[in-house]
């Protein structure tokens, strides 16, 4: 199955975003809704991404935003539908977030992981900090990775 994943540019787009997460957040993990939509999804900082599949159908997202200080984006609301788990698909999620970050000059990701996907974040490199915590009675788990050098030319 041929899977697109993009930037998302206009509201269409980001209201397919929050249609994933609703299923996976909401529905299926039970978080609170006016805890899963935030005053980050409309902030003009924020950058949501999107997979669709082949028609056209929302089945992945993520969002990433400029945290603190200094280089450092944090990746958040990273879900991947459930038929479509296990495929590759959030990796390649995570991938694109990673470039798209360190094309905007972020040097560096945090995220919080739920404990049960810390593995699939050592996978692409993130390692662990600090203590369990509790997040919408959710367990997680402050994760980091560096970014690869960035590098600009001016002429
Ligand atoms: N624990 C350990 N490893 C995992 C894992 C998990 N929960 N989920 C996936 N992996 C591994 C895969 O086996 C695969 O390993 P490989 O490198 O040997 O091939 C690798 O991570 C990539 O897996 P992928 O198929 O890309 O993952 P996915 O598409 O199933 O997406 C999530 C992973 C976590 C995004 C997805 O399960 C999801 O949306 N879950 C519900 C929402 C959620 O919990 N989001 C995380 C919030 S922090």
């Amino acid at each position: 199955m041929t899977i697109s994943i993009v930037r998302v540019e206009d509201p269409s787009s980001l209201q397919d975003a929050f249609e994933v997460r609703r299923q996976v957040f909401i529905e299926e993990q039970n978080v609170p809704e006016a805890m899963e939509l935030d005053e980050y999804d409309h902030a003009p900082q924020t950058i949501h991404v999107l997979a669709r599949d082949e028609n056209g159908s929302p089945v992945g997202t993520a969002r990433f935003r400029p945290y603190h200080d200094g280089g450092v984006a944090k990746v958040e609301r990273v879900a991947v539908v459930g038929r479509h788990r296990g495929t590759g698909l959030g990796r390649s999620l995570m991938k694109f977030v990673e470039a798209e970050a360190n094309r905007e000059g972020f040097r560096e990701i945090r995220l919080n992981a739920q404990t049960h996907a810390k593995g699939f974040y050592e996978r692409l490199g993130y390692k662990a900090a600090g203590n369990v915590f509790f997040e919408a009675g959710i367990e997680h788990i402050a994760m980091w990775k560096p970014l690869s050098t960035h590098q600009r030319f001016s002429n």
